[in-house]
């Protein structure tokens, strides 16, 4: 290979997925990867495919279905995980990879794994041996390498070689890494095993954001001999998160005269669509300074700035937004707008739909056009969305009306359907209504659906922001509730009416909730 070409290597269904509250349903991951199919990463790191049947079905299925980049699956380095990971990537036939990673640090050997430098390098080459009886492509990587003895590493980085790697990893696990110390552990690596010189094998970067260097870590590694960086879309990832791919990936474009002709072969306008994609998805927003997709990144306020930007753009903006994506100029759609207009424009935004998708968004679309006079892309992203978000509707929403004022104790009155699925061929519906008062609106509304569906949830993040700009802007609602069986369940809704968004919203939540409750119980 082109010895300046880049692997991005995204990790935003595994890494990324690791974030509390950011779990995602295969119809949600599968979205996600075929976002990044367009934005033409070269691998995606799309599980952990043995620790759960949702994390295997889902690398499966993506293996299966998502043509172009490589499709990896991650696996400790035992037999089960690796076994695991060979079969979920099968269907990807020749781009399928696994990923076998055993820790190397002293920290890690001595008080984790309780074994010698010998039994480390012995269990490697065995891992690695095992995943080459399923695949050509395998990844391996030293977890916590950026503190392991240099010398050491450079043993381990020869010897999975030697067993079939073609890429090693070098992980920063905890953030620890400095750019100019962790630049130079890539360089004398570079020097000392000869396969990377050779370019047998590649060096790849995995870098998380303890202490906000990640970007910076890994352009370090890059200029210093790597050549796969490992990160996902908004930075998302365990603790702090991973290395964030837009701004990699700009950084290397932008600066290219200081980073060489550093070739990736990202297709930078899919930046800002996958980063909303994504945050929609998992339910994290994604903060409005945030470098690149941020949505004031590009925004000029003062004066002084907007001056200079009139008289040249270049006095201030250093990069093109449209070169990532923003400002693409579309025409709204309208109530008039008929099935064929929406279903176009669901293809041209990428959404690859059913007849009965685009028949229940388009349903969802006509009763937005009533309440609006123009339907924009994103408001149409955002009702597919929340229709790939879906969870089969226990309880839905079928009229909602709130009392509140400045001297008034808000009340909400709530009337809810109840979808009770006794076998497939039977179905009975039935509506029930209660009322309660709350604090606020959302409050009352949140406490009379609680009554309804017998839960008692507790809202532990709620968010709400406007899809477009104006008046009757449809209002989305992200929320994370606590039900108190360990985790936090997400939830999303969308309106034009923000209580009735708030709601919607909590009813996902709560859906979700009696899905994995059912699904936890055993079948008699
Ligand atoms: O951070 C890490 O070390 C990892 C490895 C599994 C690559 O995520
Ligand atoms: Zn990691």
């Amino acid at each position: 290979m082109n010895k300046n070409r880049l692997r991005i290597f995204d990790t935003t269904l595994r890494d990324g997925e690791q974030c509390p509250g950011a779990s995602m349903n295969l119809r949600e991951k599968l979205e996600v990867a075929r976002q990044l199919a367009r934005l033409k990463v070269d691998v995606i790191e799309a599980g952990f495919p043995v620790i759960s049947e949702g994390d295997f079905t889902a690398v499966q299925t993506i293996a299966r279905e998502i043509k172009g980049p490589i499709i990896t699956g991650l696996a400790r380095c035992v037999a089960k995980d690796i076994d695991a990971a060979g079969e979920a990537v099968k269907p990807a036939g020749k781009r399928g990879r696994i990923h076998v990673f055993l820790a190397t640090s002293k920290i890690h050997r001595e008080f984790k794994l309780k074994k010698a430098k010998d039994e480390i390098i012995r269990l490697a080459v065995e891992g690695v041996n095992r995943a080459r009886s399923f695949v050509d492509d395998i990844e391996f990587s030293p977890e916590d390498a950026s503190r392991t003895e240099p010398d050491f590493l450079v043993q381990v980085c020869r010897a999975v070689i030697d067993a079939g790697a073609t890429t090693v990893n070098i992980p920063d696990t905890v953030g620890w890494a400095v750019p100019e110390h962790y630049a130079s552990l890539i360089k004398y690596l570079h020097t000392e095993v000869p396969e990377f010189r050779s370019g047998k094998a590649i060096i790849s970067v995995h870098c998380h954001n303890d202490l906000g260097l990640a970007v910076a870590n890994s352009l370090a590694a890059v200029k210093a001999g790597a050549r796969q960086v490992e990160c996902t879309v908004n930075g998302i990832g365990e603790r702090a998160g991973n290395a964030a791919l837009e701004e990699l990936v700009m950084a290397l474009q932008t600066r290219a005269d200081y980073f060489g002709n550093i070739e990736c072969g990202i297709q930078t306008r899919e930046i800002v669509k996958s980063s909303r994609l994504v945050s929609r998805m998992c339910g994290l927003l994604v903060q409005r300074n945030k470098a690149i997709v941020g949505e004031n990144a590009f925004a000029h306020a003062s004066g002084i700035h907007q001056d200079g930007m009139l008289k040249n753009r270049n006095t201030y903006e250093i990069m093109d937004p449209q070169v990532v994506g923003w400002g693409e100029t579309e025409l709204p759609l309208t109530k008039h707008s008929g099935r064929a207009a929406v279903a176009a424009r669901l293809k041209e935004k990428g959404f690859k739909m059913s007849e009965e998708d685009t028949a229940a968004i388009f349903a969802r679309f006509k009763e937005i056009g009533d309440k609006k006079k123009f339907v924009y892309d994103d408001d149409l992203v955002s009702l597919v969305e929340g229709h790939i978000t879906e969870v089969p509707e226990t309880w839905s929403l079928d009229y909602i009306s709130v009392s509140t004022g400045n001297t008034t104790v808000p009340t909400a009155t709530v009337r809810l359907r109840f979808a009770a699925t006794t076998t497939p061929a039977t179905k009975t519906n039935s509506c029930f209504q209660d009322a309660s008062i709350g604090d606020g609106p959302v409050d009352a509304a949140l406490k009379a659906i609680d009554r309804l569906t017998n839960t008692k949830g507790k809202l532990m993040d709620y968010s709400l922001r406007a899809v477009t700009q104006g008046m009757d802007a449809l209002g989305e609602v992200t929320l994370k509730v606590d039900f108190g069986d360990g985790s936090l369940t997400p939830g999303k809704g969308a309106s034009t009416d923000i209580i009735e968004a708030s709601a919607k919203a909590y009813l996902n939540a709560v859906n979700r909730h009696l899905l994995s409750s059912r699904e936890k119980t055993p079948k008699k």
